[in-house]
C-alpha cells in the first residue's frame, strides 16, 4: 500500500504539501486582503506596472490549493484510474483556469507554445452559445496577457462592452459612430514601422509606396461600398490620379477626403471624356460621405491617435448600432485599416488581437480580407488573434458555399491552430463534431460544458478547461449586470 496525494508517490511528501498549502493560503489572504482594500480590485493598476508584475501577482494565488490524500496500491492505481488525469499542455505562462478533469492548472501562453512548437498558428476561433462565457474567456485570457506584459487590440467591440477592461488596463478606447466627436480620415498613413514586409528596413521609397498603396486600397473599397460594384478601369485611372495630385498639393500627411473630392470634381477639360466621366461619378460617390449618419466621420483629420505604446487599444462601434449597413461596413473598414496598421507593425510587441463577435467582419470583403493576411502573417507580426463566434454557421455569412467570400471565411477556421468550443446548441453538434474531427466521448464533454467550461483543440489533442475568474473579474466582465442596471425597480424585484 503506498500514499499519494495528487498521484504522486508519498514518502515525506504530506509534510511538504501542507506547509507549502499553509505558505500559499497566507499568501493569498494577505494578497487578498491588500488588494480588496485597493477599491476592491484585484486587478492590476493601469500602465507600465503590468509589465513588472510578477506570475505570482496573477491568479495563481487566488485559487485554493486543495491537496487531498488517498490510500492506493500500486495495482490499483495503475488498473483503476489508468487515465484519470488528463494532459497538460504547458507548465507557463498565465494562468486561464483548471483542468476539468484532474489536468491541474492550465496555463496558455502562445508565444512561449510556438516556440515549443506545440501550436501551428498563433490564431484562435472560440465558439459557444449565447451566454456560455465567451467574452469572459476572451476578457480574462486579455487581462492576464497584459499582466505578463502583452499588449491588446480590440479589433472590433459592436457592444462596447471592452471598454471598462481596456480602460482598465489603462489603454484607450475610440468611439465612433454618428454623433460621436472622433473623426476619421480614411488618408490617413498610420504608424511607419521600422522594417518592410521583407524584413529590410522601412526607406522613405518604400514608407511612401506602402502608403499609397494602403490608400489606394481603402479607397476603393470605399467607394465600392457606395456604389454596390468593383470599380471600372477608367474610374481606377482616375482615382490614382486624383489621389496623386491631392497628395502633391497637399502633403502626405495632411491630405484628407475632401481634396480628393475637390481633385475629382474639376476634371481636366481636354481630357478624355470617358476619363472625365469617371472623375465625376467618383467625386458624386464620395460626396455621400458628407451626409446623412456618414457626415463629420470621414471628412476631416484623424481627431483620435492608436497610440501603439499604450497596453490596449480597442474601437467602440456600439453608436453605429442604428447606422445604416453602408455606414457600419465603411467604418470598419477604415478603422480596420488603422487598427492593423498599427497592429502589424512588427516593432508593436507581443499583442492579443480580439475579434469579438466577429461575425460583422466575416460579412465584409475587406475586413475577411484583412484577417486572412492576419492569420497568414501573425507570427511575423508578433500577434495571437483571437475569433469570437457563435457556432461554425457563422462563417457561411460570408457567402455561398465555394464562393471566394466562403472560402476565405472557412480558411480561418482551418489556420486556426486552437479551437476552443463552449456549448453549443445540440443542432450545431453535428457539424462542428465533423469539421474538428471531434470523437464521441469528446461530443458528450461539449455537451454537458457548463458556463465557463470549455473544450480547448490544440492540434489533434483536446483539453477541458474551466475558466475561473478572480472577484474582481468578475464584477469587471459581469455583462448580465447591464440587463439588471437597465431594469426598473418592480422588474428588478421579480428578478431577485
Ligand atoms: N468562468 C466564469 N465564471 C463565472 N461567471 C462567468 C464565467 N464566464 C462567464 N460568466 C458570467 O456569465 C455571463 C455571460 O458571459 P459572457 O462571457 O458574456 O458570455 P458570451 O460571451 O458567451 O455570451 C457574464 O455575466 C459572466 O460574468
Ligand atoms: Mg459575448
Amino acid at each position: 500500500m503506498v500514499k499519494t496525494v495528487a498521484g504522486i508517490e508519498a514518502p515525506g511528501e504530506r509534510k511538504y504539501f501542507r506547509n507549502l498549502k499553509a505558505t500559499l493560503v497566507k499568501q493569498f489572504r494577505k494578497e487578498q486582503r491588500e488588494t480588496e482594500q485597493q477599491s476592491g480590485a484585484n486587478l492590476p493598476e493601469a500602465g507600465s506596472k503590468f509589465k513588472e508584475m510578477s506570475q505570482q501577482e496573477n491568479l495563481a494565488l487566488m485559487l485554493k490549493f486543495n491537496p487531498q490524500m488517498f490510500s492506493f496500491s500500486t495495482f490499483t492505481m495503475a488498473t483503476a484510474l489508468p487515465f484519470v488525469s488528463g494532459p497538460q499542455i504547458s507548465t507557463m505562462g498565465p494562468l486561464i483556469g483548471k483542468g476539468m478533469y484532474g489536468s491541474g492548472p492550465f496555463r496558455f501562453d502562445p508565444w512561449e507554445m510556438y516556440k515549443a512548437n506545440k501550436i501551428s498558428s498563433m490564431s484562435a476561433v472560440l465558439l459557444g452559445a449565447v451566454g456560455e462565457g465567451k467574452s469572459s474567456l476572451a476578457k480574462s485570457i486579455a487581462l492576464r496577457f497584459l499582466l505578463h506584459g502583452r499588449k491588446l487590440a480590440v479589433m472590433t467591440d459592436s457592444k462596447g462592452e471592452w471598454t471598462d477592461v481596456v480602460q482598465r488596463a489603462g489603454g484607450s478606447v475610440i468611439e465612433v459612430g454618428p454623433g460621436r466627436p472622433a473623426r476619421i480620415n480614411p488618408l490617413d498613413p498610420g504608424t511607419r514601422p521600422s522594417r518592410m514586409t521583407n524584413g529590410d528596413p522601412m526607406t522613405d521609397e518604400g514608407w511612401k509606396s506602402m502608403v499609397r498603396s494602403r490608400r489606394m486600397s481603402l479607397l476603393k473599397t470605399l467607394i465600392g461600398i457606395l456604389i454596390l460594384r468593383d470599380l471600372e478601369s477608367t474610374e481606377h485611372s482616375a482615382l490614382s490620379h486624383a489621389l496623386d495630385a491631392s497628395v502633391g498639393k497637399y502633403g502626405t500627411e495632411h491630405v484628407v477626403l475632401p481634396h480628393l473630392v475637390e481633385f475629382l470634381r474639376s476634371p481636366d477639360p481636354d481630357m478624355d471624356p470617358s476619363l472625365r466621366r469617371a472623375y465625376l461619378n467618383l467625386s458624386y460617390a464620395l460626396d455621400r460621405t458628407k451626409e446623412g449618419d456618414l457626415a463629420g466621420m470621414f471628412d476631416g483629420p484623424t481627431t483620435v491617435s492608436f497610440d501603439a505604446s499604450k497596453p490596449a487599444v480597442s474601437v467602440d462601434t456600439s453608436a453605429l448600432s442604428g447606422a445604416s449597413a453602408e455606414a457600419k461596413r465603411i467604418v470598419s473598414a477604415c478603422v480596420g485599416n488603422w487598427v492593423e496598421a498599427m497592429v502589424t507593425n512588427p516593432d508593436g510587441g507581443q499583442r492579443l488581437c480580439v475579434y469579438e463577435e466577429g461575425w460583422d467582419n466575416i460579412n465584409s470583403e475587406a475586413d475577411l480580407e484583412r484577417m486572412v493576411v492576419s492569420w497568414k502573417l501573425a507570427r511575423h507580426y508578433g500577434i495571437f488573434n483571437l475569433l469570437v463566434i457563435h457556432k461554425l454557421g457563422d462563417l457561411n455569412l460570408a457567402g455561398d458555399s465555394g464562393s471566394r467570400m466562403n472560402t476565405m471565411a472557412q480558411s480561418l477556421l482551418a489556420d486556426a491552430g486552437i479551437k476552443i468550443v463552449y456549448r453549443q446548441d445540440e443542432s450545431e453538434l453535428k457539424h462542428l463534431a465533423d469539421k474538428l474531427g471531434l470523437s464521441d466521448r469528446e461530443c458528450d464533454i461539449v455537451r454537458s460544458l457548463k458556463k465557463g467550461q470549455g473544450l480547448w483543440r490544440i492540434n489533434q489533442d483536446s483539453y477541458c478547461v474551466e475558466n475561473v475568474l478572480t472577484a474582481a473579474e468578475k464584477a469587471l466582465l459581469n455583462t448580465d449586470k447591464r440587463i439588471v442596471e437597465g431594469l426598473a425597480d418592480e422588474e428588478w424585484d421579480e428578478v431577485a
